[in-house]
């Protein structure tokens, strides 16, 4: 394997405060069409202690720098080193504070990493998380560095007649030759990494929203020209979180304006600068002829998580970027309850597990293995991921099943109250904990350091006679998963004891078993669990709502299955038992395709899956979950080893066919019924109902083995949910055919001029679950509106054909590895931090049989080979090999 020499690790047990502090910052940005100069001047002090001869490191990356001065005076050479990782200045003041004066000059038009200062369809903007500020001007650009900031912007009115900073606009005005300026004001202490500007002719969507204390707040959601009404739902989403964030956690906004700019180049999702969201604009814009539900629910979540960060990220920040899940984690956990909240419990908590075991689980059992509390990196912006943001959700979740919502809550005041204006750590948080909740967290919080997807198992033993259930759990952690020993977890296991007429059970435990309320304390690697006074076998259903983020065995019989699957009180669990049946017959199918066989389907899985979706008793939302089969790469998970992607698809088919076939009339009868909904509304129970509707006609489709019906609903489709159902019908059950064809057309033109809609036209295409989707994917990246250089597109096409096409991705011959590979390499020198992530699709290459698993070696050992791969790439590389 190789490694670069150069290559950098950063360690969190070499962390130490910087030897200067900064405590506040005044910038002027000059925006020219060719150029921005840039002139910071910090008010920097060095800190107790510091010896007089300690030289002052500052950050920086593709800069260079026009002027430097101290308190005024020109820094003399002699006193100044720049190198490619920044500036050293030494001979400073030894006490007493001094003002640096730096001066920069950027070419945001060229900069392709969108990191820094950069231009995005004319707007200028930054994007500085974690380490673009350095980009922009050398500082001591890490989080715990915290100061006020005051911003001067000039740029031509013309070309950029909206100038938006962080905090409070305090100034602005003309300044002839038709350039003008305005000054922000961010009276809150912040980190460089929170920093925000962006001009550029934007139009407003403007509200306001007063908060529970009587403060009147200005709301702009600026989006390109023309595109401010597509802004309104994002608008209504951010005034609900506002008032959510009030209710549920007691926090207020802080500034007199909260502004969310939409922008069309984006490396992530949105980014929660102070009172400066800048969002990819996929998470803004919507109107129902252009965005599914699930881009509804996704704009939600995202304005939710930036507008929550204002708290947990903002007003307590990270003391290093170890401890990145302090933010992430427990914000995705507020995300998480506010979309609970505003639409359904159990709807969302399904949603939410399945995207964990679908991309968490293999992160967390591949070789981009790592702790929610990581102790090194080598590049930190590949450090944000589903372990840190979903697992790390999961164990903010856990400390809140441990200590019940009331001790939790004071927990969270707690460390609000403490905390408000710290660069924080993971310590400090579950010490509020602790101490609210008058628990010793010490074991729980092996959680944040020792990697891996645990497994508890859970048997069970029924003693008629003496009416007493007796149930033994075990944990483990899967050899060789983690650097550090393996010491056990404390797992909340919720649980109930179901009767036969569906209710819960009084389950009475044996004295001294450690089971409080619904929560069984698994602390121990085995314990065993008795209760008594049970008239008749109870049907066990255990870690319930997913309270703990591991990989459950238990030794239920089919038949209980079943029978959790119609009784089980817990909604959550209901769909599980359910799952865990359809798993298992997916993974049976599978095995039998690989045989040659014909696929054998348990008629009573059939069965039970049909009838789920007539369930009058639950949300449609909740039917269409049962109903949605886990997916092919969901299925190679549970295979776990020597997967063959083909018996895969036709075991799942069979399936599929045998659901649409048994389920056929029932189907179409509620298909029809479903139909006749009146005018779009984005609401749960609409969106639910929608979803159950397509999910049934995706069965109907393959029963059927013809594509009519699906023509049928894109030609009469009066939103894009159901449009796009209907079209990855035929796109993906009826390739090439007329009808397939026919419609990719309409689709390409009714909405050639709309970016995030072609996007999903691309994805779509991409992820045609057929070998030869591959050539045309390649042809695709040929056509006129595939852009390498914007990450929405590079991701629709490339992203989406590595991440979710098995079949292609993974053909034998090696030929979608290869592909995806010159593609990555091709980004790379655009964009590494794109590149790096569709990168990571390799991760579960050594799954596969020994041809895939060969190709695969192959196709990332060339790429390590080449001398030119970014850092960023460098490492995802390196690590897949590993
Ligand atoms: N901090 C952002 C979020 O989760 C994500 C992000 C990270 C955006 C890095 C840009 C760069 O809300
Ligand atoms: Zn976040």
């Amino acid at each position: 394997m190789q490694r670069s020499d150069n290559a950098q690790i950063t360690r969190l047990e070499d962390y130490t405060p910087t030897p200067f502090a900064a405590q506040r910052v005044e910038m002027v940005f000059r925006l020219f069409s060719d150029r921005t100069e840039v002139e910071t001047t910090t008010i920097l002090e060095r800190r107790a202690g510091i010896d007089a001869a300690e030289p002052l490191r500052l950050a920086g990356d593709e800069i260079a720098p026009v002027r430097v001065a101290v308190d005024g005076a020109a820094v003399r050479p002699e006193a100044m080193v720049v190198d490619e990782n920044g500036l050293t200045l030494s001979d400073l003041p030894a006490s007493g504070s001094f003002a640096l004066t730096i001066g920069t000059i950027l070419e945001p038009a060229r900069n392709t990493k969108l990191m820094g200062l950069y231009r995005s369809n004319g707007i200028w903007c930054t994007q500085c998380e974690a380490e673009g500020f350095r980009r922009i001007t050398y500082f001591l650009d890490r989080p715990d560095v915290l100061a006020t900031y005051l911003v001067r912007i000039e740029a031509d009115r013309d070309t950029a007649p909206v100038l938006l900073s962080n905090g409070n606009l305090v100034d602005s005005g003309d300044l002839g030759g038709g350039r003008h300026y305005a000054v922000w004001d961010d009276p809150f202490p912040k980190p460089s990494y929170l920093f925000a500007l962006v001009a550029g002719a934007l139009d407003e969507l403007a509200d306001s929203f007063t908060t529970a204390s009587g403060r009147h707040v200005k709301l702009g959601i600026f989006t390109e020209r023309g595109q401010s009404d597509g802004a309104i739902y994002a608008m209504d989403a951010l005034k609900r979180s506002m008032a959510w964030d009030e209710r549920r956690f007691g926090r207020e906004y802080d500034l007199d304006v909260f502004n969310i700019v939409a922008i069309s180049d984006f490396n992530m999702g949105a980014m929660e600068n102070k009172g400066l969201n800048v969002f990819n604009h996929k998470y803004v814009l919507l109107d129902p002829d252009t965005a599914t539900d699930g881009d509804y629910a996704g704009v939600e979540t995202v304005i939710a998580h930036e507008y929550f960060h204002n708290w947990t990220g903002n007003r307590i920040t990270c003391r290093d970027w170890f401890q990145l899940c302090l933010k992430e984690g427990l914000t995705v956990f507020r995300d998480q309850e506010f979309s609970a909240d505003e639409r359904s419990a159990p709807v969302k908590r399904i949603a939410s597990v399945r995207g964990l075991k679908a991309h968490q689980f293999p992160e967390d059992q591949g070789p981009l293995q790592h702790p929610v509390r990581p102790s090194q990196y080598r590049e930190i912006s590949n450090f944000y991921t589903a372990t840190i943001y979903d697992k790390g959700a999961e164990l903010v979740r856990m400390i809140e099943t441990i200590l019940g919502r009331e001790r939790f809550r004071a927990g969270m005041d707690l460390y609000f109250e403490r905390h408000d204006g710290d660069a924080a750590t993971i310590e400090d948080f579950i010490r509020c904990f602790e101490e609210a909740g008058d628990i010793d967290l010490s074991q729980f919080s092996r959680w944040y350091f020792q990697a891996g997807t645990p497994t508890l198992s859970v048997t069970q033993d029924y003693d008629a006679g003496a009416g007493r259930l007796t149930l033994r759990l075990a944990q483990a952690l899967a050899p060789g998963a983690a650097g550090t020993p393996i010491l056990p977890f404390h797992i909340p296991v919720r649980f109930g004891l179901v009767g036969s007429n569906g209710q819960d059970m009084e389950a009475r435990p044996a004295a001294g078993a450690p089971v409080e309320r619904d929560v069984i304390h698994l602390r121990e690697p085995e314990a065993e669990i008795v209760f008594e006074g049970l008239a008749e076998r109870p049907y066990v259903s255990v870690l319930r709502d997913f309270s703990a983020p591991v990989t459950l065995k238990d030794d239920q019989t089919p038949a209980d299955r079943l029978a959790l699957a119609r009784l089980d009180p817990n909604p959550f669990n209901r769909w599980r038992a359910l799952s865990d049946l359809v798993g298992a017959t997916l993974v049976r199918a599978a095995s039998d395709a690989r045989r040659g066989s014909e696929p054998e389907v348990d008629p009573a899985v059939v069965e039970a899956l049909v009838s789920s979706a007539d369930d009058e008793g639950l949300d449609a939302a909740l039917r269409a979950q049962m109903l949605s089969l886990p997916s092919e790469s969901d299925i190679a998970r549970l295979i776990g080893e020597d997967v063959d992607p083909v018996a895969i698809h036709r075991g799942r088919e069979a399936v599929f066919v045998a659901v649409g076939a048994k389920g056929a009339q029932r189907f179409a009868a509620l298909g029809d019924r479903l139909a006749t909904a009146a005018s779009f509304s984005p609401d749960a129970a609409s969106a639910g109902r929608r979803a159950l509707a397509n999910a049934l006609l995706d069965y109907r489709a393959a029963a059927a083995g013809e594509p009519d019906l699906a023509s049928r609903q894109y030609e009469r489709a009066t939103n894009m949910t159901d449009r796009l159902a209907a079209l990855a019908v035929l796109a993906h059950r009826f390739p090439g055919t007329p009808a397939s064809e026919a419609a990719l057309a309409a689709f390409y033109r009714r909405y050639e001029t709309n970016a995030l809609v072609i996007d999903k036209w691309f994805a779509l295409q991409a992820t045609t679950p057929r070998e030869d989707a591959l050539e045309v994917v390649k042809s695709l990246a040929d056509h006129p509106k595939f852009r390498l250089a914007n990450p929405n597109r590079a991701r629709s096409l490339v992203g989406s054909f590595a991440a979710g096409n098995q079949l292609a991705f993974n053909r034998a011959d090696g030929a979608g590895y290869r592909f995806v590979a010159e593609m990555i390499h091709s980004i790379d020198r655009l964009n590494p931090q794109i590149a790096a992530r569709i990168a990571t699709a390799f991760r579960s290459w050594r799954s596969f049989d020994a041809k895939r698993r060969g190709q695969a070696h192959e196709a990332l050992a060339e790429l390590a080979a080449r001398p030119d791969l970014s850092p960023d790439l460098r490492d995802i590389v390196d690590r897949s090999l590993g």
